[in-house]
Formats: C-alpha cells, structure tokens, sequence
C-alpha cells in the first residue's frame, strides 16, 4: 500500500530535509505534494530525479491527502489544522501550537510510540532540544527513574529555520570582512558570538524554548511532575545543536552501566575517546540520524548525579525524522484513520 503526502512548508529547512528523508527512507508514496506560501508558488524542488512544483497552500489543497508533514510556523498549522482533519489526513505538526494540548500525543518513537494511538487527526512533533535529550534520558530513566534533569543547551542557528543559517554566514563573511554585522532574522548578531535564547520570556524567568524542555519532556515521559530545570543558547554552528545534561538519581546510577544500556539504545550512538579528549560534536552530529552521547561521568558534586553530553542534528532527529518516524509508525500499526478506531474502542 502507498499513501498520499503534503508536506506543508517544503520551502524551509525542516521541509526541504522532509524531501530528502522521503526519498532516502523510500516511503511507500502514492503521490507528494508540496506546499508553502503564495512566496514560493511556482518554485520546483527535486524528488527522485523528477523537478515537483511548489503550490501555494488553498482551501483545496488537502484533499486527497493521507499524510500532512507540517513545518511551516504554528500560525501556518493553525491556520490550516481543521482543514487537515476535515479533510481526512493525519497532521503531523512540527510546529508547538499544539504539543501541549490534552488530546494531542506528543510523540518521539524511541520514548513514547503508543501514544500515537491516541490521536483524533493531529499529533505533534516535540521541540528540537527536547527530542535530542529524551531520546538520550529515556533509557536511563527506564532503567532507574530520574529524579531531576538540569540542561544547558548549545543551539544552532538552524533552529530559526534556513533564512537564521544563511544570516549566519553573511554575517561571518561581513565581520572578517571588517565590516558590521547586520541582524535580521535573529535578535542579534550570532557570528562570532552567542545569547541566551531568543524565544519570548515567561514570567517564571525561563524563556518559552526552556519551558518547553520543562513541559514537553514531562508530557513525553508521563511524568507530570518531573523536575527539570533548562538554559537554552543559541551558539554560532550552523546545525546540530548540544546539551550538557546533569541527571539526578535516588541511587547512584553507575557511568558503566549507564555506557552499556546507552550503547543498545535507538537512536543513540556513543562517541567517546577518552584518551584524545573525544566526544560528539555537532559538526559529527550533522546529517546523522542518532543523537551522539559521551563524556558520561560520574557528577563529582552529587552521589547520586550523572552527566551526559550529546549533540544531535536539529533538523534530522530534531524535527525531519521524528516526523517521518512518526508517519511510518502510524502506517506499521495500521493508525492512520481515528475515526475506525473511535468506532472500535469501548465508550465505558
Ligand atoms: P516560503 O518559503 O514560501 O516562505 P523555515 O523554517 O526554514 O523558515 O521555513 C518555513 C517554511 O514555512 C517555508 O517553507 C515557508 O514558505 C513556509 N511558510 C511560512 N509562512 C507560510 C504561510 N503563511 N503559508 C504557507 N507556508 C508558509
């Protein structure tokens, strides 16, 4: 059987990575359509050696459609949402307006694949910090739960999407070239330096990318009171982004164990020469499906504490993938239709 996609957004960098998964992953296709904005109509992309067209998304433009790979902003995917779900097709939306909502699985296959069941037309795909770190945390909290999680992320500039990545090397190119550099997609210049994330400030002091580490991740691991603690930044790489992850135990939880439930898990690789001060980096972590995990130590301020380090590449594992992983899954498990399960599924 083959199924029909959309992807929405197949201008970006998270869409135009959705393409190439596509392709590498032969997904059974039936047909692809791609849209974006009234900007990008007309516009062709390369799929199997064959040039597609970009369309500008319409009333019309789900029709017909099994799948939509949404990555085109929150106000894009709730602009369209209801016309998805009314239209038959399962969202799978990359964008945050709707990981938290009650009814929506939030879904990363390695940690939580069941809860894809769950869903009535639309299933989110979490952030990209909290994706790299849950599929690195999960196995360990299988095997002894954590207690707390502090965070500090080291983020690229693909995370603002392929316009911040380019910015990024412009402005390179004008400071070695003596000149100012010019911030327009980002708050601030990125070349040459770092800041603390730029998404909107909360009232609790952390900024809205740190809370959705905090309340992803407990929706993700059905933990609701989990203690997390993040500081997100934005560095000046291009993709893949790194976290230092500090996990707190109410044993100790031994680096050779953690090494060796690490080394089977999926989707994780580790990367450690201890001898030539080795670990993931994210140039490593470019292009690669796995989070790379390393540098796993005993926390020498707490018994019961363990660092990790990973990097993982944000548009692949970080948002491309998990959505593709997401749509094979809910064809191997025969979810792709709510409506017969509903039928299917005792009221009391
Ligand atoms: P376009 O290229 O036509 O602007 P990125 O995350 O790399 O910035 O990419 C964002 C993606 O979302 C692009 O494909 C962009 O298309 C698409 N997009 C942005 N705004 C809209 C919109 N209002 N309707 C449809 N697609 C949109």
């Amino acid at each position: 059987q083959s199924y029909r996609v959309a992807i929405l957004g197949a201008t970006g960098a998270v869409g135009t990575e959705l393409l190439s998964l596509l392709e590498e992953c032969r997904f059974p296709l039936a047909d692809l359509k791609l849209l974006a904005s009234p900007r990008s109509a007309g516009q062709t992309l390369m799929f199997q050696g064959e040039s597609l067209t970009v369309e500008a998304v319409g009333d019309r433009a789900f029709d017909n459609i099994d799948i939509v790979l949404a990555s085109a902003g929150g106000s894009t995917s709730k602009a369209w949402a209801d016309r998805i779900v009314a239209a038959g097709a399962v969202m799978i939306d990359n964008s945050s307006a709707f990981r938290m909502h009650p009814t929506v699985p939030l879904v990363v296959p390695e940690v939580n694949p069941g809860a894809a069941a769950e869903h009535s037309g639309i299933i989110a795909n979490p952030n990209c910090t909290t994706i790299l770190m849950n599929v690195a945390v999960y196995p360990l909290h299988r095997v002894q739960p954590v207690q707390r999680i502090i965070a500090a992320t080291y983020q690229s500039a693909s995370g603002a999407g392929a316009r911040a990545m380019e910015e990024v090397r412009l402005q390179s190119q004008a400071i070695l070239d003596g000149k100012a550099p010019v911030p327009e997609v980002l708050p601030y210049p990125l070349a040459f330096n770092l800041f603390p994330h730029n998404s909107p400030m909360t009232e609790t002091g952390y900024c809205e990318e740190e809370m959705k580490m905090v309340n992803e991740t407990r929706k993700i691991f059905s933990e609701p009171s989990l203690r997390i603690s993040a500081t997100c930044v934005r560095v000046p790489v291009l993709r893949a982004h790194s976290e230092a992850i500090n996990l707190e135990f109410a044993a100790p939880f031994s680096p050779d164990q953690a090494r060796e439930i690490l080394s089977q898990a999926p989707g994780v690789k580790l990367v450690e020469d201890w001898q030539a001060n080795y670990f993931p980096m994210p140039m490593d972590a470019t292009g690669r499906d796995e989070v790379l995990v390393g540098r796993i130590r005993q926390d020498i301020s707490h018994p019961n504490g363990l660092e990790l380090w990973i990097c993982g590449d944000q548009i692949r594992k970080g948002a491309a993938l998990n959505a593709v992983q997401i749509a094979e899954l809910l064809i191997e498990k025969d979810w792709l239709r709510p409506a017969e399960r509903a039928i299917a599924t005792p009221q009391s």
